[in-house]
This record gives C-alpha cells, sequence and structure tokens, in this order.
C-alpha cells in the first residue's frame, strides 16, 4: 500500500491522541526520517500535521482539495469501489477516463475524480457544467454480473448512495426525481451518467459518472439552468467539506454495490421509492420525439417507470426526462 495511504490513515485513526514517528515507521517499514518526509510532503500540499513531544503527528486540518491517498486512507476495507482513487486536476470527462481503464483491463471499483472538466456530460447528450474545485465530478468502473436490460439498477443504486451521503454529510432531505436525479427543495443538487459497453445478454463493463454540485456558486450555472440547479452550499448556507462527503458516497455505493452482487435489490429498490418525489405525480416522460404522460405508480424490478396513462395502460418507461404536469 502507498505510503501516504497508510500514514493518513494511522493519523485518521489516532485523532487527537497522535500517531508516534516510531509506531508509524514500523508499520511502514521504513525509518523515522523516511516518515518525516512524507509528513513534510504532506504539509505542502495543505495538511495541517502538528508534530508533538508527548503525543507525535496530530492530523490537525486537511486541505479543502482531492486527494486519492488521502480518500483511499479514509475508506478502511472496501469490497469494490474505492480500492484504486485517483485524481486529475483537469480532464475532459471522467468517464471517458474510466472507459479507458475498463479497456485496459482495470479491475471493478477503480474511481477517477477531477477537480475541473472541460467536457462534461449530462444525460440526453446535455453539457454538464463542471467548475474546479466546488464539485465532485467522478466516474466508477463497475463489472456487474447483470443482463444489459438491468443497467438501470446501477443508476437506483447510485441516486440512492448519493441521498444517503447528502443525509449523513450535512442537513439537507434530498429527494431523486426518476430516473436519477437528486434534488434539494425541487432544484437539482447532482445527477448520474451511466454508459456502459454490452453484449446482448451480458455487460462487459459500467461507467457510473455522478457530479454533485457542491460549494458552486449559482453565477457558475448556466443563467438557463438557475432555476433549476442548486449546490449543496447554497441549500444549507455554508460550504460543504467535499473530501469527507466523497468518502461518504463512495462508502455508500461500495454497501449498496455489495447488496445488489448478494441479490439483495429490492431493498435499494424499496428505499429508492421511499426517498422519489416523482411517484404519485402526474408526469410527462419525453422520450425524443414520443411522450407519455401520466401518473407515475412504481418501479420494477429492474428500476424502469411504470406509468399509468389517461388511457388506464401501465407504460414501462426506461429512459427519458420528466416533467411534472403542474395541470393534473
Ligand atoms: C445528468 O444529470 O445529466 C448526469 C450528469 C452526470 C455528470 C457526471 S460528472 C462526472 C461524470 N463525467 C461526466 O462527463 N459526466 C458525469
Amino acid at each position: 500500500m502507498n505510503p501516504d495511504v497508510q500514514i493518513l490513515r494511522g493519523l485518521r485513526m489516532a485523532g487527537e491522541a497522535g500517531a508516534s514517528g516510531a509506531a508509524l515507521a514500523k508499520q511502514l517499514g521504513v525509518s523515522r526520517a523516511a516518515v518525516w518526509n512524507r509528513i513534510e510532503d504532506l504539509r505542502r500540499h495543505g495538511y495541517e500535521i502538528e508534530a508533538s513531544p508527548h503525543h507525535g503527528y496530530i492530523l490537525r486540518a486537511s486541505p479543502d482539495a482531492l486527494h486519492g491517498d488521502d480518500l483511499m486512507a479514509r475508506l478502511p476495507s472496501p469490497k469494490a469501489i474505492g480500492r484504486d482513487i485517483r485524481v486529475f486536476t483537469e480532464t475532459a470527462s471522467t468517464n471517458d477516463v474510466v472507459e479507458k481503464l475498463a479497456r485496459d483491463g482495470l479491475p471493478e471499483g477503480a474511481v477517477v475524480f477531477a477537480e475541473a472538466q472541460s467536457g462534461g456530460r449530462g444525460r440526453l447528450g446535455r453539457t454538464w457544467v463542471s467548475p474546479a474545485g466546488v464539485g465532485l465530478w467522478f466516474s466508477i468502473l463497475l463489472r456487474p454480473r447483470l443482463h444489459p436490460t438491468s443497467a438501470t439498477q446501477l443508476t437506483v443504486l447510485a441516486a440512492v448512495a448519493v441521498a444517503r451521503a447528502i443525509e449523513r454529510q450535512t442537513t439537507l432531505r434530498p429527494a431523486i426525481k426518476w430516473p436519477n436525479d437528486v434534488l434539494v427543495g425541487h432544484r437539482k443538487v447532482a445527477g448520474i451518467l451511466l454508459e456502459m459497453s454490452a453484449e446482448l445478454d451480458r455487460i462487459r463493463h459500467a461507467v457510473l459518472g455522478i457530479g454533485i454540485d457542491v460549494n458552486v456558486p449559482a453565477e457558475a450555472f448556466p443563467e438557463s439552468i438557475r432555476t433549476v440547479a442548486t449546490s449543496l452550499a447554497a441549500e444549507a448556507g455554508h460550504p460543504i467539506d467535499r473530501p469527507a462527503l466523497a468518502t461518504q458516497v463512495l462508502a455508500e455505493l461500495d454497501h449498496l454495490y455489495a447488496r445488489l452482487n448478494a441479490g439483495d435489490f429490492h431493498e435499494v429498490g424499496d428505499e429508492w421509492m421511499r426517498r422519489c418525489s416523482t411517484l404519485g405525480q402526474h408526469v410527462t416522460i419525453h422520450m425524443g420525439p414520443r411522450a407519455v404522460a401520466g401518473r407515475a405508480e412504481a418501479l420494477d424490478e429492474d428500476g424502469a417507470l411504470l406509468v399509468r396513462t389517461e388511457h388506464g395502460v401501465l407504460e414501462r418507461i426506461v429512459g427519458g426526462d420528466v416533467t411534472l404536469d403542474r395541470r393534473a
């Protein structure tokens, strides 16, 4: 394991009690001088590490920046998601980086964050605005044993994980809008873009891209979406700790993905339904040139939305853009 991961993990576990240089050196199998060098390097990256003669090293504060080693240090034993975390200062789209890693044969669970994206993509060919240092823009490589028609389960799982993490790290109460937007107070704070490579009967790999508008200032959103988009900081009234939220989302995802692999998707689906503000509403779903209007009744076992049209027909919807029908 990378020494910085071990040092940061040791410091976080020790907390106020501090971790002695000798203990860290022993754990890493290096000299105390080598530990000191690593500590100095972490300080240069913005980690405030106090060196006390009695308590050893104490981590007092960490920067509001994403560091792969620190994120891995905060996730002690991921089953799959978060075993390998990479952070880029800027990339076009993290989904593209992960797609390349998938083709290179990387095992599932690798996560790529970018502090900024120059070509962030949203669903339905939209642009995803991804300014530097204020959001969480990341993608995860998955190799699920799922039939391609069940791929929606992955976005359902991701929406639940993001909603849970926001709830645990803030005082906000997020809701889910089908299929996978996370809203706070009726405005979107996070979106999910699933892209995959599949054969007829199996998914080769899936790239789960997640964008969370954490501390994005209102003026960073294009004017056209300012009434429908917001950030967690704007809603909470104070900045949100991005590395802590990132860790929480990955931990929730890892946990829920293990449940899915154990055949327990129905429980995740039930939670999605409880959190979903679309169910029970009169909606119109636009799917390219086609539109279906009706009452959103339920989610099926594959994550598709079941809509009862005005003719009483139950339509199964797997994708599209939902608008609430306020006249209904
Ligand atoms: C949507 O709601 O339209 C989906 C938005 C998904 C945005 C994320 S940010 C990280 C990953 N990389 C991308 O280019 N898109 C996803």
